[in-house]
């Protein structure tokens, strides 16, 4: 996993599409986080790629997650084989006739990650409707159909900040993603705005150019971007990276991990290097994403000295009534 805040989806819209496979093996070597996945019909856009038989069949040629882009009339109609070929995420645009919110909801009922996404012209305010229903928000910077275009600056300040906002609703995963002319050029000021996903396609595949270099420095532009504008010149925090947030016995920490994970935040729960318990047991460290401690800290604080009271009390329970077992020995 990459350090820093800002990832990487690579469009192979731009690759040789006679060999999708190698495609897909070198954005994977060159350290790409994604792959993203530009689906055309024809009808929506004035292009045609390919669609879930390919998805599907170049599913099992990486480890990378796959993000799906459909630009296609009726994508709920299709949705059951988009989700059978093995995507990650599927994001649609907002701009379709189809009914929307089925679609929300049957992508995220499979455990996917569901998405919109909006042309240049489409105000943001056309999502609104199905905010509680998005984890991602696709910003479109070129006109959907073909990789190669120019970057609109214009486009990516009325709305990357604003797609934020409409994310609020999720504690923990939300993602912005900006899509088209996304380069060297560009990189640092969409990270400005604070993306997480910039997809990039034809600045990989430029001819002579060293692909691997080129993520490396969209994502480090990016993130100096974000560190500069949008954080007081304090570095990202590496998105994945975890934090302890209290140590306790293993039943009541699984109690506590519940209770925050129903915030929606993820917890995990580890036999760590705490204290050892008069049953032998040590405690179990409850950690969570470091994005989300300030969070986590507001809400579970009060909760969090409760079950701390509680384990010293079970301690002296514990003791009271089976004495101190020692803990087990080395094997
Ligand atoms: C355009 C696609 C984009 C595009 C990105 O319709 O959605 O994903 O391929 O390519 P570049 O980075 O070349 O704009
Ligand atoms: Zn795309």
């Amino acid at each position: 996993m990459a350090d820093g805040r800002a990832r990487v989806a690579a469009s192979i819209l731009d690759s040789d599409l006679s060999n999708l496979q190698y495609a897909v093996h070198r954005v994977q070597k060159a350290g790409a986080d994604r792959i993203h996945l530009d689906v055309m019909d024809g009808h929506f856009v004035p292009n045609l790629t390919f669609g879930a038989k390919t998805i599907k069949h170049l599913r099992p040629r990486t480890e990378l997650p796959f993000d799906a882009h459909l630009m296609v009339d009726e994508p709920g109609r299709f949705l059951d084989e988009y989700l059978d070929a093995g995507c990650d995420s599927i994001t649609f645009h907002v701009e379709i006739d189809e009914d929307i919110a089925p679609t929300l909801r049957r992508i995220r009922a499979a455990g996917r990650a569901a998405g919109l996404a909006v042309k240049p012209a489409t105000p943001l305010s056309a999502l609104e409707p199905y905010r509680e229903l998005l984890d991602i928000v696709l910003v479109m910077t070129v006109e959907p159909g073909f990789g190669g275009q120019s970057f609109m600056k214009d486009v990516a300040s009325d709305k990357l900040l604003a797609a934020r906002d409409l994310l609020s609703h999720k504690a923990f995963g939300a993602e912005v993603h900006v899509d088209g002319g996304i380069n060297r050029e560009t990189a640092e000021f969409a990270g400005g705005l604070g993306v997480d996903i910039l997809v990039v396609g034809s600045a990989l595949f430029h001819k002579g150019r060293d692909m691997a270099r080129e993520i490396r420095l969209i994502r480090a532009l990016a993130d100096e971007g974000y560190q500069y504008t949008l954080n007081d010149g304090v570095p990202p925090i590496p998105r994945d990276r975890m934090v302890t947030f209290t140590s306790l016995p293993r039943h009541i920490a699984r109690r506590f991990m519940d209770e925050i994970e129903a915030g929606g935040v993820p917890v995990v729960m580890l036999r760590g290097d705490g204290q050892i318990n008069p049953d032998g047991i040590r405690d179990y460290d409850l950690l969570v994403p470091a994005s989300t401690e300030t969070l986590v800290r507001e809400r579970h604080t009060a909760a969090r000295d409760a079950y701390e009271r509680d384990a010293d009390v079970w301690r002296e329970e514990f003791i009271a009534e089976h004495g101190v077992i020692p803990p087990p020995g080395p094997p």
